[in-house]
């Protein structure tokens, strides 16, 4: 039987999406981590291509399984994400979805550290490069629809408020990820999207606060609001 073809409203356009925690190298053998699974970030670019668009998605390490007709490119940590988004630009739309680590080890083990009597080795941090931001900031290839998560425990609306002008972007999804709503890793999630009216960087903010939804429901109202 012939089935009417698929309404393709993102064709011709290009859309970046970070997704999954992001390995910080200890030495060898250990790693820094978080509990993101990804399937946010994956949802969104299933979503996206179903919707027509080119989808190149940066993941840091997950349990997923590629989403079909996407081109997907893994990393392990912070540093490695932002070359391959990077080397991804120009895009039309970039959607910052990854938890990525906060820091990383100043100085990573080239042999396994071991135990040693009555002392533990201090890891000492330093700070990873914040992709969105870097990324909100360029000159030449700014994409022209920035949008970044805010994954807060606490004050969810006033800390993603400041997240948006402090990092330059133009959308935040902010969600709420302490423990009990069980949303890291989990399969549902309660998101606001906060903007600024008419798209203008000076203009008022707005906070549109959906249902609690499957994360892959989140996607593709996401991917409605790109549409729009
Ligand atoms: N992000 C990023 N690179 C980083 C840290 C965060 O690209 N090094 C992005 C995330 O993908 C997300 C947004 O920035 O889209 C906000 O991440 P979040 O961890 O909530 O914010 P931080 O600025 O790291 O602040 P904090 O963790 O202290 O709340
Ligand atoms: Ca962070």
């Amino acid at each position: 039987l012939l089935r009417p073809p698929m309404p393709r409203p993102l064709a011709g356009k290009r859309v970046l999406i970070t997704a999954g925690p992001t390995h910080e190298p200890i030495d060898p053998v250990r790693y820094i981590a978080n509990r993101s699974s990804g399937k946010q970030g994956f949802a969104i670019a299933a979503a996206a291509q179903a919707a027509g668009a080119e989808v190149i998605l940066v993941s840091g390490p997950v349990d997923l399984g590629d989403p079909q007709g996407v081109t997907v490119k893994h990393v392990e940590s912070a540093r490695q994400m932002l070359e391959q988004v990077r080397a991804s630009l120009p895009v039309d739309i970039a959607i910052f979805a990854a938890a990525v680590a906060d820091w990383r080890v100043a100085s990573e083990g080239e042999q396994k550290l071991k135990k040693t009597a009555g002392s533990m080795p201090p890891l000492q941090l330093v700070e990873n490069p914040d992709i969105l931001a870097t990324i909100s900031k360029l000159t030449d290839q700014r994409p022209p629809l920035v949008i970044g998560f805010a994954a807060e425990t606490e004050h969810l609306i006033d800390n993603a408020k400041s997240k948006l002008a402090r990092k330059g972007c133009d959308w935040i999804v902010a969600n709420d990820v302490s423990p009990a709503t069980g949303v890291m890793g989990g399969d549902r999630n309660t998101v606001h999207l906060i903007s600024r009216k008419n798209g203008e960087s000076t203009g008022e903010i707005e906070v549109d606060s959906w249902p609690v939804m499957t994360k892959e429901q989140v996607a593709t109202q996401l991917v409605a609001r790109l549409v729009k």
